[in-house]
């Protein structure tokens, strides 16, 4: 098997692909009540035959996963041709999604039968009224009904991610309802520490893991576990007697930076190399303008030289994605 190295001699397996930076939700963290004002039109945006030989090419050089993200990537037309067409890739180890849960209760079974592995499904409240008050416009009952249905085709492990914003859901009633969900289910819930990338949408702060934990202690005591299979910069602790665990990534208060393996691709076909950065490497005018084999070939070897050590200087400026036109 090929292997990718970067110029810090990190090993580069994972690709986030974005599909879309369209979403059927609103949260207010991530992008303003009326929408951004600047989606993508439908040319500007890689088809998914673009998608397919990017992917493609990135495996045969020494990407062994692949996540699909948005935006909300079930709000893209066929994205289950496209799922089914990627799963088709032999060399491909390892595919999962990412959604806002909103659809997976009409797209579980397909998604699964097309061989989709895994699917994380995000969440920041699991009290009707609040879900609405962050997500502006959504319903939990059926991002609700979407995990059940998860669940009941066959999608292990299923994971819950969750931010955390002072003020709003962070009480200790909030947290408790995760606590009880991993009781109650074989889910990992994981807590994400919120980063602050768009200033349009009004900045909100998010609380550390370490403030998260302690509150979660609390409902009893948390021990130390194994990831669940894909699990990348997340640590992992479970209640006694639950059946699911709690994980929590920090961005903010702890960079992994030095376990960096990843690399995303935007909907519009820019090659980003660090989430913090606004540096991007375009893809989609090389590989229609150009041999579209050769342009993917360039562009990784140049993302890989360009990836940066850390982004601990990234941090201070101001940002040109929000997080659903990078890709979560
Ligand atoms: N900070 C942290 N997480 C974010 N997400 C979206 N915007 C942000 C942000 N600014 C999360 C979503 C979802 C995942 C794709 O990224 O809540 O769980
Ligand atoms: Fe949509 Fe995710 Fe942004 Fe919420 S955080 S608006 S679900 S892209």
């Amino acid at each position: 098997m090929p292997e990718l190295f970067d110029n810090h001699n990190r090993r580069i397996d994972y690709l986030r692909v974005s599909i879309t930076d369209k979403c059927n939700l609103r949260c207010i963290y991530c992008m303003p009540k009326e929408g951004l004002s600047d989606f993508k039109k439908h040319r500007d945006i890689l088809t998914y035959e673009e998608i397919e030989l990017f992917v493609s090419h990135a495996i045969k050089q020494g990407i062994s996963k692949v996540r699909l993200t948005g935006g909300e990537p079930l709000v893209r037309r066929d994205v289950v041709d496209l799922i089914r067409s990627l799963s088709g890739i032999p060399e491909l180890h390892d595919m999962s999604l990412t959604t806002n849960g909103v659809l997976l209760a009409d797209f579980a079974e397909e998604l699964y039968k097309a061989g989709l592995e895994r699917i994380n499904v995000s969440i920041d409240s699991l009290n009707s009224e609040k879900f609405k008050q962050i997500t502006r416009v959504g319903d939990l009952n059926i991002v609700k009904k979407g995990i059940q249905k998860a669940l009941d085709v066959g999608f292990k492990p299923l994971k819950i991610n969750a931010v955390i914003l002072k003020g709003i859901n962070d009480g200790l009633s909030d947290l408790k309802d995760f606590a009880k969900l991993t009781f109650d289910y074989p889910l990992h819930v994981r807590f994400i520490e919120y980063m602050p990338f768009s200033k349009e949408v009004g900045f909100k702060a998010g609380l550390t893991c370490s403030e998260i934990a302690e509150k979660l202690k609390t409902f009893g005591s948390l021990n130390k576990v194994d990831s669940p299979r894909g699990s990348g910069p997340a640590r992992y602790m479970k209640f006694k007697g639950a059946l699911g665990t709690v994980g929590f990534i920090s961005p903010m208060s702890n960079h992994f930076c030095p376990e960096c393996n990843r690399l995303r691709l935007t909907a519009d076909g820019k090659l980003k190399t660090c989430l913090f950065s606004n540096d991007e490497i375009d893809i989609i005018g090389p590989m229609r303008n150009n041999h579209p084999e050769e342009a993917v070939k360039e562009v990784l070897s140049r993302a890989l030289k360009e990836k940066p050590k850390d982004h601990s200087s990234a941090l201070k400026k101001d940002f040109v994605r929000t997080m659903s036109q990078i890709g979560g």
